[in-house]
């Protein structure tokens, strides 16, 4: 690296630091912000034109994640990289690519600043885990953080130091296709989840070499776009906005998230990137969020297309006094923010702000000290694919796999002796396991069902796939072309079920049929699939469903018909292994839903904490009459609720006890039961505790998660497992615009789902 003013400028400032006396020397290293200090020399020696070059973010020069917008070629870009006018780019990988961008910004500008490299590693990197709805599936807080690790350790070895993840946005509708870069429907587990996979990204020093800023996204209500479609507008209410779709960011700024990315939708009127409210006064001040907030791809520009801002000049005015620090693509700052401070639009003290918080997070990362250290051509080598990678996906993709439904012990297959059908395009797919977001992965690198099955080689297979799900080979931008003219397959897959022991159908969504812009008004399967199925079934009865989606579907005939079904999402590299291991029993489930599944997409949006409503059964009315919550066709209870999944044991709960039925605003209570595993394997539960609050000053849901645990069990052993309620535990955003809990009658419930199987009473007293 080039001596250059920067380094001379701090280092004298450093000197001048270190002169004080050592009274005063001590009161600032207990009390001051080092890296603040450093932010701020290198500020004040920095040009207005330099400090919002810091505010730039570039697209590279191959991949896209979204439209290209116009004039942004790659002559300008590196043009604006060598005049220090970039603070980031994205979608750049490689140790070299990365380098050879980073050299132009360390070595060719006035002040060297290195940049800060932004990519989606949203489920691995190249070595993909499953897709995060359906590792928050697996309830397994610990797996996820290391699938985090681990993916932050593949990446970082590719020259990437942020990743535009966790998205914790809550969403209860499975039409919107983003629904698999989630973690489901519930702030409680969401919020969890969003902590594990923050502390997974950033490990606990950010400046490591295997470690890389994480991304809280996308701020806020994304998830509640209108009947699903993706993009669509967002209008909740105060409830919902701060019991159901903040806590999870809240929850990642407390785990130390450093970025923040806002989002495409807008909030009640106003776009996200341009709101002010959610920014700067949620985010920045009342949850004291001092990393930065990167605009999504073109959303400041598209708030010329909401209706918002007039041109580009007024989204890049709106967008930087709401509080968004940093342009993804809108080449909004870089083209007019200059000219707002010169005509005195913009106080070049939120230039500062913005650019400082962007400074830090590169200080944090220690880029200023070793901007090559994520460019080690060696490190990539020996990282990027290794076997710990693959075990670690391997892993994570067993645990995310639900049992659905398992009649008759179906399964686990015999290892031995069996002639198996397999039927169904995906199972022989290679591509569509990897599901959606894998930019850096390659065609091709999954492990399918039909591979994974190869390694119990005692049992004859037959496979079959049917008719082709789709047509041509589909990708990241563009819609999948799904099969619904050549059914050729389908009667000789039908035929290849016929007089064979079991049947493994492998159905579902192709790997893009979920994501951004994939939003669909059907959950049924697509093409032939629920044909094939019906006309399998009617051969043979004894069909395995495994089903690969990246969201809730509905299945219900499935449901009333076939007797074992196996979720098994979109697992990623490892997928069949993952998946023949669960289907021969030496991976015994133990998944629960993060999502209902609905009994037709009618029912959406469907969740388990839904409101009581003043009519919420025909019991509390008059019984003849249809003057009650409901549908004339199709009953409230969705297919299979949040939490739901079995396991090839079986587990009893009994005896719950409470340490009392009160307690005081400074106290607690203590909810224990007995769990037993009552079947013939061992397996792990997802034991779950939800509360209801009974009377609030604003309406509270009729359950609402408070707890869960993991708990391994052999056959036969049993366990007192206990959780603790307190205050905090029943706050909510109340009627009185805070977080409280107000005094009065509780409930708690107890049980392997959303449908729980215990339940007692309890208050909480004023005082
Ligand atoms: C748009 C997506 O909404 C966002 O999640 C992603 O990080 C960016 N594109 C960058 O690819």
């Amino acid at each position: 690296m080039k001596i250059n003013i920067l380094t001379t400028y701090c280092a004298l400032v450093m000197l001048l630091f270190m002169g004080c006396n050592t009274k005063q020397k001590h009161k600032m290293n207990t009390q001051t912000d080092h890296i603040g200090q450093k932010v701020d020399s290198l500020l004040r020696i920095m040009t207005l034109e330099e400090k919002i070059g810091q505010m730039n973010q570039y697209n590279g020069f191959w991949n896209v994640t979204g439209p290209s917008p116009e004039g942004g070629d790659a002559a300008l870009k590196y043009k604006h990289l060598e005049a220090g006018l970039v603070g980031s780019m994205l979608n750049v990988r490689g140790a070299a690519e990365v380098r050879a961008v980073q050299e132009i910004a360390v070595e060719k500008t006035r002040l060297g600043i290195p940049l800060i490299i932004g990519f989606d590693v949203i489920h691995g990197y190249k070595t993909l885990t499953p897709i995060p709805l359906a590792e928050s599936a697996s309830w397994d807080l610990e797996a996820i953080k290391t699938s985090a690790k681990n993916a932050a350790i593949e990446a970082s070895a590719e020259g990437i130091n942020w990743t535009f993840a966790p998205m914790v946005d809550i969403s209860r509708d499975a039409r919107w296709g983003r629904v698999m870069e989630g973690a489901g429907e519930d702030p409680f587990l969401g919020s969890r989840i969003a902590e594990a996979r923050v502390k997974g990204f950033q490990g606990d020093d950010l400046s490591q070499y295997n470690t890389i800023a994480a991304c809280a996204k996308h701020f806020a209500g994304y998830g509640f776009s209108e009947a699903g479609r993706d993009y669509n507008t967002v209008d909740v209410g105060t409830s919902t906005l701060h019991n159901i779709i903040f806590p999870p960011f809240k929850a990642a700024t407390d785990a130390g998230v450093r970025t923040f990315m806002n989002s495409f939708n807008e909030l009640n009127g106003i776009p996200a990137t341009g709101n002010t409210f959610l920014q700067r006064e949620i985010l920045k001040k009342d949850w004291g969020f001092n990393g930065f907030i990167v605009s999504d791809w073109g959303s400041m520009r598209e708030m010329i297309a909401h209706g918002h801002a007039v041109d580009n000049e007024h989204a890049a005015e709106l967008s930087l006094k709401a509080g968004s620090d940093m342009d993804m693509e809108s080449y909004a700052y870089i083209r007019h923010l200059v000219k707002l401070v010169k005509d005195g639009k913009i106080d070049e003290a939120l230039i500062n702000d913005a650019a400082g918080r962007i400074l830090r997070v590169k200080y944090e990362l220690g880029l200023f000290d070793d901007p090559y250290k994520y460019c080690d051509l060696d490190r990539e080598k020996d990282i990027v694919g290794n076997k710990d990678l693959h075990d670690g996906a391997l892993d994570m993709a067993k645990k995310s796999i639900v049992l659905l439904k398992n009649e008759n012990q179906l399964l686990p297959l015999k290892k031995q002796g069996l002639n198996i059908a397999v039927i169904g395009d995906l199972a022989n797919d290679k591509t569509s396991p990897l599901g959606s977001w894998r930019i850096a992965a390659e065609d091709g690198t999954a492990i399918s069902v039909l591979e994974g099955l190869g390694n119990y080689p005692n049992n004859n297979i037959t496979y079959a796939s049917g008719p082709k799900l789709y047509k041509g080979i589909p990708d990241f931008t563009t819609e999948v072309d799904i099969n619904t003219t050549d059914k050729s397959g389908f009667n000789e897959a039908v035929n290849a079920a016929k007089n064979k022991d079991v049947v493994l159908m492998v159905l579902g969504e192709h790997g893009f049929q979920s994501g951004e812009g994939r939003s669909r008004t059907n959950l049924e399967l697509p093409g032939f699939q629920q044909e094939l199925l019906e006309a399998v079934y009617k051969v043979n009865k004894n069909v395995v469903l495994v089903l690969m989606n990246g969201r809730p579907l509905a299945i219900n005939w499935a449901d009333q018909n076939i007797p074992s079904i196996v979720e098994a999402w979109q697992l990623g590299t490892q997928s069949g292994h993952a998946i023949a291991q669960v289907l021969y029993g030496d991976y015994n489930p133990s998944g629960k839903l993060p999502m209902t599944f609905p009994k037709n997409i009618g029912q959406i949006p469907i969740y388990y904490n839904y409101k009581n409503t003043g009519r919420p059964s025909p019991s509390d009315h008059d019984a003849n009459t249809v003057f009650w919550s409901h549908y004339g066709d199709v009953g409230n209870e969705p297919l299979y609720e949040f939490g739901y999944g079995l396991s090839y044991t079986t587990f009893k709960y009994e005896n719950m006890k409470l340490s009392s039925n009160a307690f005081k605003p400074d106290g607690t209570l203590e909810v224990s039961f007995t769990l037993t595993n009552t079947g013939n394997y061992e397996g792990k539960e997802v034991v779950q505790m939800y509360i209801r609050d009974l009377f609030a000053s604003s309406t509270r849901p009729v359950k609402e998660l408070k707890g869960f645990e993991l708990v391994n069990l052999k056959p036969g052993a049993s366990k007192t497992v206990s959780f603790t309620i307190d205050s905090k535990t029943l706050e909510f955003y109340s009627a009185n615009n805070k977080w409280e809990a107000e005094p009065g009658d509780f409930k708690v419930f107890i049980g392997g789902s959303s449908n729980t199987v215990l339940e007692a009473d309890f208050s909480l007293s004023s005082n």
